[in-house]
């Protein structure tokens, strides 16, 4: 094929990503996966039968641009009786194909040329090429390992006259930490009063353990004035491919994610849409918490023999594990070591910072079958 050979890449530093190579890398060697945070379990047949009715019933033409209007009644509900805030379905929701386009859009909707945008490392990892093909400046600020708390004197000292976005993402992926009340109440302080807007990936809010409670920017009126807040089906109902997802946010801000939402998609699976209103009813997703936690805790207990060494994750379906008890290799090469001479695929922790880090960390994903996690900790124990 002949092809141009000015092309001069918008993300030249982008590679493929680090879950695309992980998974490719697990599969050409038939490895246990969990590398890539998706649950190796059905979802809900009821769900699936939703849909299907829908389908059946004639609902497979677009649906609005802002979304299914009983989903989007369906999600202001549960903010209302969760966070004890009300969005109006009408302005003030969007659903969209999964967090990763509502990202995106948020940060394209606000974000123009020479804006710095506050990111937290490690850092899950469609922000940073959200912000700089809209001509953003990440700026980075490391959480240190192994709590991976935010320290807000650095933020302070980062904030300036360009600082136009604050991205937060509690629970957080790579590590499983949350955010407190003390993090909010800094937020509060850096924020109020400026033009910063926050965007919070908050995709795990209900995969949160023992007895954790998930600080939703939602539930603080004097930050969810100026917030984006993201979240994602895909993570609630056990079905990362279906990509549906959702965003929250104050009229003004909502109108300019819509004018650029409805370039970039215009609207998302309509059956679907339809079968999660009536689904949601049932509230499963309150359940999701304990459901993980005796994942974490049935993995973890597994590993105790191993010369691996953790703090148990307080969110997310990751668990971090540290190595360096078992080896000097670099992140990256020992993670790929496992899966050749292992059969077990995992994240090195290394692939979610700009610059580079070795903190002998992997992450591996525990949204497994209990006969999965078994395999996973038999292979690993023997490391
Ligand atoms: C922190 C975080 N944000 C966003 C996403 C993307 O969610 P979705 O699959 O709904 O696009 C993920 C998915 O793993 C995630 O872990």
């Amino acid at each position: 094929m002949i092809y141009p050979n000015n092309i001069s890449s918008k993300l030249p530093k982008t590679g493929t990503s680090i879950f695309a190579i992980m998974s490719e890398l697990s599969n050409q060697h038939n490895a246990i996966n969990l590398s890539q945070g998706f649950p190796d379990f059905m979802c809900s047949k009821k769900l699936i039968d939703l849909v299907t009715k829908h389908m059946r019933k004639g609902n497979n033409q677009y649906a609005p641009m802002p979304g299914v209007l009983a989903l989007r009644e369906g999600i202001a509900e549960k903010t209302k009786e969760l966070y004890n805030t009300e969005y109006d379905p009408i302005s003030e929701i969007t659903i969209t194909a999964g967090a990763t386009q509502a990202i995106y859009t948020a940060i394209a909707s606000i974000i123009k040329e020479g804006d710095e945008v506050i990111v937290f490392e490690p850092a899950y990892d469609c922000y940073v090429p959200a912000i700089l093909l809209n001509g953003g400046i990440p700026v980075h600020v490391e959480m240190k390992t192994p709590e991976y708390k935010i320290n807000w004197d650095e933020v302070k000292k980062l904030i300036n006259h360009s600082t136009r976005m604050i991205i937060i993402n509690s629970p957080h992926n790579p590590t499983g930490s949350t955010i407190d009340a003390e993090d909010i109440k800094q937020l509060e302080k850096i924020t109020t009063n400026s033009d910063i807007i926050i965007l919070s990936d908050e995709v795990y809010d209900h995969i949160i353990f023992d007895n954790l409670k998930h600080e939703s920017i939602a539930s603080y009126p004097s930050l969810a004035n100026h917030s984006f807040v993201i979240g994602s089906f895909g993570k609630l109902f056990h079905n990362t491919g279906w990509k549906i997802g959702f965003c929250l946010a104050p009229e003004k801000l909502m109108q300019e994610f819509r004018k650029t939402h409805q370039f970039i998609v215009f609207t998302c699976n309509t059956p679907i849409q339809y079968a999660m209103a009536e689904y949601l009813k049932e509230k499963s997703y309150l359940e999701l918490g304990n459901f993980y936690q005796s994942k974490r805790d049935y993995f973890n207990d597994l590993l105790k023999p191993s010369r691996f060494t953790y703090t148990p994750a307080s969110g997310t379906y990751f668990q971090l594990l540290n190595y360096s008890r078992i080896s000097d290799e670099k992140e990256t090469d020992f993670a790929v070591r496992l899966i050749k001479e292992y059969g077990i695929s995992s994240i090195p922790i290394s692939a979610f910072y700009h610059k580079e880090i070795d903190n002998k960390v992997l992450r591996f994903c525990f949204a497994k079958s209990e006969q999965t996690l078994e395999k996973a900790a038999e292979k690993l124990c023997k490391i």
